[in-house]
């Protein structure tokens, strides 16, 4: 048996990882936690006789992690909401299932040092991730030339910049491959998700920026793809269908049999690649210096990315304002280095600040 502890229960990834513990008798749901929908977080607590709950951060994640002592906490919290889990599992050594990026993008270097002192292991749950992961098996980063993240490209793809000054969220939320919550949604209309995703790629596989390349494969079939030193591409393929990296990572080592079809190629498959567009869709290069410039930066980022995204959600920002409020709150907050979880969260909330700020300045 194996213990689990899925955070973000009611949301996209934790809908669908209900799916894989359900069908899987040896996957025991320990704890649930959910954010706004109550209801839905005790019905489902009920139906699979959960003791361990928790709804709107009552009690705290951490604690929820600590009292329902699982051997896999899958976190699938969206947002900067997720770190404090992220860091009680790693610290813990608990086996991390990680859906929730923005944790690792914001607090990378925190996340490492507490994984180091607990000693467990971060599974991705990101489809790109979980697929860098199964071609690497764990070879030291020096014998990888580059690893190649791919992106759908978004609802977007193809279009100049100045058609997307007039976008409504109703038509970034339409993604043509992958169904997702909301903000991840709008990450990848802009292109941040695969910002955030070139972060998060360099802390779990600790290679430097400059081998990290981002290419629009608009299918979603080629999930990422490594190149080795010694000349040869090894290249994760699949359906888009999230349900595949969630039970990876829930049953890893096993590989467990999923109700998703291997690829069928009698059809025919074309595989086609083009470098994005940075000028139309900017999130993508900021992340990348963000990233490249470490400390807070990418701490920043993500807080005024996400106060950005729910502007727009809200229809109170327009679609290239997002990129222009992580720009500017970028330049605005010091991004030195963190000491420590409180100097970390006190520099987001200073990002937050400055972000709503331009947020409102920009629409009038
Ligand atoms: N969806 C995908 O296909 C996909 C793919 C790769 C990575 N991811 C990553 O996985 C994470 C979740 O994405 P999603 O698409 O599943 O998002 P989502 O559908 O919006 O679900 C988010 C979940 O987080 C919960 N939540 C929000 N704030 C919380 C808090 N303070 N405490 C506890 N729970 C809280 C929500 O609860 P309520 O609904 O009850 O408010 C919900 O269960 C994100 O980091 C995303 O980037 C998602």
């Amino acid at each position: 048996m194996k213990r689990i502890a899925l955070l973000g229960a009611t949301g996209s990834i934790g809908r669908q990882a209900l799916e894989i513990i359900d069908a899987h008798p040896e996957l025991e749901l320990c704890a649930l936690a959910a954010g706004s929908q109550r209801q839905e977080a005790e019905r489902v607590a009920a139906e699979r006789r959960v003791r361990h709950l928790s709804v709107g951060g009552d009690p705290p994640l951490d604690e929820l992690v600590a009292a329902s002592e699982p051997d896999v906490v899958l976190n699938a919290v969206v947002g900067f909401a997720g770190l404090p889990a992220t860091l009680a599992a790693l610290e813990a050594g608990i086996d991390l299932a990680l859906a929730n990026k923005e944790s690792l993008v914001a607090a990378g270097d925190l996340a490492l040092s507490a994984q180091r002192r607990g000693g467990g292991r971060i599974l991705p749950v990101d489809s790109e991730h979980s697929a860098a992961f199964q071609c690497l098996e764990e070879r030291a980063p020096a014998s990888v030339d580059s690893l190649v993240l791919t992106a759908s490209g978004g609802p977007f793809r193809g279009r100049p910049r100045d058609e997307l000054a007039s976008v409504t969220p109703a038509e970034a939320l339409a993604h043509p491959t992958w169904s997702m919550g909301p903000k991840i949604t709008i990450d990848s209309a802009t292109l941040m998700n695969k910002g955030l995703e070139l972060i998060e790629a360099h802390f779990l596989f600790g290679l430097p920026y400059d081998r990290i390349e981002v290419v629009v494969h608009p299918s979603s079939i080629v999930h990422a793809m490594v190149r080795f030193r010694d000349g040869a591409t090894l290249a994760h393929l699949g359906y888009p269908d999230m349900r595949v990296p969630i039970s990876y990572a829930l049953t890893y080592p096993e590989r467990a049999a999923t109700p998703i079809a291997p690829l069928d190629f009698s059809a025919g498959l074309r595989l086609e690649f083009a470098p994005p567009d940075l000028e139309a869709f900017p999130c993508l290069a900021l992340a990348r210096a963000a990233g490249e410039a470490g400390g807070t930066a990418p701490c920043i980022l993500n807080a005024a990315n996400e106060v950005a995204v729910t502007a727009f959600l809200a229809g109170a920002l327009p679609f290239l304002g997002i990129a222009e409020v992580v720009e500017r709150t970028l330049a605005a907050v010091d991004g030195a280095p963190a000491r420590d979880l409180a100097d970390l969260v006190a520099v987001d909330e200073e990002a937050r600040r400055v972000a709503a700020s331009l947020s409102r300045e920009l629409v009038h």
